[in-house]
């Protein structure tokens, strides 16, 4: 809902009021975003009233308490009295900064803009806000837009810059979103990590200053990724996410009076974008919430708006098929036979996808050519695409492809062909990462290749799934591409060429499942997942370190989106030892695969795997579209919960291997009703070795379950576990079904 009256714009969702103003001088300031406000009365007295500040420059002379410089602004320009991070930069006669924006109009509007092309869907409920802003001296215009999505407490925002002028201007800093909060004393949450160790999180006081969170990778990263919590000890949670996909800018910055701003957007390093007289720009659009009631609440609000906003197509509330990858089973070292092996054991298990992986196309045999040559090796594929995928299905299983179209290899013909289409600066060797260069995706002529060859393979290999994969980021920027008015404009061209390319598959092939994947979780973000519904979260399957990995990752984004895949034991990234229910227990709570050589298995992994799958299968929904949530009991005991409807699938995770505690823990379900009775029943693999089996089914009261929680039996995972097992790092997993129960007698002895 969004109303405006006497200069007053209040935006509400059903939990959140968001509340700005338009000042006498004109400005558009912000008042407040907390919970909901149903009745505006005494809105005036949130307004800020000004302070003496000596040294500090103030609006005019009529207004001589009032200090831009210590004003909630809404988006605040440079080089007129607020030395806080701006939200935009705009240079433009010979190189000013200077820019005084002032409110023109506004308007409301049904639905929203969709002409970024990584963009949220609206709602049927869904409403925009567009607040028009011009320079005081220059027709430099900036439209505000503000999409509120009540459902999901989740408010949209995103700006166009227009370029009024008889003048070239340089937009060297847009952000999407810029918020100030009237207060300080917040702890930022932010998701950092490295290849093999994504998105874990790390949470920091905020002291005056500024903290920087960025990319400046080409992509949205694995260093930082633009998901961003502020949390105070009260509850209150500020959550924000960037649709974008390229290198993105957070600034959190505390001032020297106690205010706290954040801004997000597309970075400036390296970014600038000439604006000839009559044109606008768009920025990527980004998301905020509120939340009175902690992260895990907020990260619901986001986990609802990106499975009903974000994701898009035909595999949207769709259920996900199990797959088998071959990469961890053969690496390059396939052939056609070994790969019929594979699917053979895949189907007998109840796998229902087989994806075959890097190598199969060009002169591949390793890492160090092949990438552009999209056309199969006669040698590994005797009768080509067709000929494997026809092979494939006839055993029961979906057909699914790896590529990675982004790139190309130093050794390949498509670069002997056409060097200039890598992205390379004029007379230096552009740096080499994997032995691969990238292409220049702003070029249409590139896409059109690109175009071609995946439609190809997508058709002659009858392909229901494909993984994207793009596995080195972006150096020594330069396009060629006459389109390309400033160097700075490369980047971001690349990211709106990726949307294009990836678009145009996307409405060619509405069938086929894509999943992102960049060197794992190198790119994991909103604007990927506006044209692929899942991503493969890291490399790292390890059990221990995916815990991390997943937990950071199901803060900003659901189960739907996270690739999880139970791989073998030693694990290749950690070489550490776990055990089969471990590994699918952490993998249970993603889209599940299976990425091991299923041919070397002994009879008991494999009937663990038989379970595994059909338990699997049976509360798929609920795993991958269930309501996520986990509780910290201890520095090693955790629990996760999936829960839609009436169940709820949860395990419990020990993340060390803790020698026989005698820990009595307790099962708390935190979303139970007190007025239902539930039925808990516990899953559990058999320990091998030890020959011990868990299993109960009990019923208990709702009040039980959510205020003091069920006694479990210790985890015992020491005396009797072969050496092999209790390496650091497995842990005991069991899993439980909780379900309402129905039977009203069923509690009564
Ligand atoms: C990347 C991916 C892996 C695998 C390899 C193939 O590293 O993340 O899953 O596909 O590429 O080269």
């Amino acid at each position: 809902m969004i109303s405006v009256s006497n200069g007053l714009f209040h935006l509400r969702t059903e939990h959140t009021s968001y509340l700005m103003r338009t000042t006498d001088t004109g400005h558009l300031v912000h008042l407040s975003y907390g919970a909901a406000i149903h009745d505006t009365t005494g809105w005036e007295l949130l307004e800020e009233k000004g302070a003496v500040l000596s040294t500090v420059p103030y609006w005019d002379e009529e207004h001589e308490h009032l200090y831009p410089g210590n004003m909630l602004q809404e988006y605040p320009t440079p080089d007129r009295g607020d030395a806080r991070p701006p939200a935009i930069a705009v240079e433009y006669g010979s190189g000013s900064l200077t820019l005084d924006l002032k409110v023109i109009g506004s308007r409301v509007m049904k639905g929203k803009d969709l002409s970024f092309p990584a963009h949220a869907l609206p709602y049927d409920s869904t409403e925009t806000l567009e607040i028009e802003l011009s320079d005081r001296l220059l027709p430099i215009m900036v439209t505000l837009r503000y999409t509120v999505y009540p459902e999901c407490d989740v408010i949209l925002r995103s700006a166009r810059i227009a370029n009024g002028t008889g003048n070239p201007v340089i937009i060297r800093e847009a952000a999407s979103l810029s918020l100030d909060i009237p207060s300080d004393g917040w702890k930022l949450h932010s998701f950092d990590g490295a290849w093999a160790r994504e998105r874990h999180e790390n949470v920091r006081p905020l002291l005056p200053g500024t903290v920087v969170i960025d990319s400046r990778l080409g992509c949205s990263g694995n260093e930082h990724n633009p998901l961003i919590y502020l949390e105070n000890e009260r509850g209150e949670v500020y959550g924000f996410n960037l649709i974008y996909s390229g290198n993105h800018r957070e600034t959190v910055s505390v001032s020297p009076f106690g205010r706290t701003r954040v801004t997000q957007g597309i970075n400036p390093f390296l970014f600038s974008w000439k604006l000839m007289p009559g044109e606008s720009f768009e920025t990527p659009e980004a998301i905020m919430t509120y939340s009175g009631d902690g992260i895990e609440s907020a990260a619901q609000s986001f986990h609802s708006f990106i499975r009903t906003s974000i994701v898009r197509g035909f595999w949207k509330d769709r259920e996900r098929p199990v797959l088998i990858n071959n990469w961890e089973a053969t690496y390059f070292d396939f052939t056609e036979e070994r790969l019929l092996e594979l699917a053979d054991e895949a189907a007998a298990l109840g796998i229902e996808l087989f994806v075959l992986d890097d190598g199969w196309f060009g002169h591949r045999r390793d890492d160090r050519r092949g990438l552009g040559d999209w056309w199969p090796q006669p040698e590994r594929l005797p009768d080509g695409l067709e000929g494997l995928s026809e092979k494939i299905r006839s055993r029961g299983l979906l057909f699914g492809i790896w590529v990675e179209p982004e790139m190309i290899s130093i050794d390949s013909d498509l670069y002997r062909q056409h060097p200039d289409w890598v992205i390379a600066q004029p007379g230096r060797d552009p740096l080499p990462c994997r032995h691969q260069f990238v292409l220049d995706l702003s070029r249409t002529e590139v896409r059109e290749y690109l175009f071609r060859c995946l439609s190809e393979v997508f058709e002659k290999g009858s392909v229901s799934y494909v993984k994207w994969d793009m596995n080195r980021t972006i150096t020594d920027t330069f396009s060629s591409d006459s389109s390309v008015r400033l160097q700075g404009e490369v980047q971001h061209r690349y990211i709106l060429g990726l949307y294009d390319l990836m678009g145009r598959l996307a409405e060619a092939f509405p069938g086929i499942l894509f999943e992102g994947c960049a060197s794992g979780g190198n790119r994991y973000d909103l604007g990927m997942l506006c044209f692929m519904p899942q991503i493969w979260t890291s490399d790292n399957t390890d059990v221990h370190d995916r815990v991390g990995i997943e937990e950071g990752t199901l803060r900003g984004y659901p189960q739907s989106t996270m690739g999880a895949h139970v791989s073998a034991s030693p694990g290749h990234q950690s070489m550490r030892v776990s055990r089969i229910d471990s590994r699918f227990a952490v993998a249970a709570f993603g889209v599940l695969g299976y990425e091991l050589d299923l041919t070397k298995l002994d009879d008991e992994d494999k009937e663990a795997i038989k379970r595994q799958i059909c338990f699997y299968k049976k509360y798929r929904k609920i795993l991958q579209q269930g309501r996520f949530s986990s509780l910290h009991v201890s520095r090693n005991q955790r629990f996760w919960y999936s829960s839609l409807g009436s169940t709820a699938i949860a395990v419990e995770i020990q993340t060390l291997n803790e020698v026989h505690t005698g820990r009595c823990d307790r099962l708390v379900y935190p979303d139970a009703y007190e007025s239902k009775r539930y039925r808990v029943t516990a899953v559990r693999e058999s320990i091998p070795g030890l020959g011990m089996s868990e299993e109960f089914s009990v019923c208990a009261s709702g009040t039980i379950l959510r205020k003091y929680g069920i006694a479990l039996a210790p985890q015992f995972t020491g005396n009797g576990v072969s050496a092999e097992t209790r390496v650091l790092g497995d842990f005991g997993s069991r899993m439980y079904i909780i379900e309402e129960e129905k039977d009203e007698g069923a509690c009564i002895r």
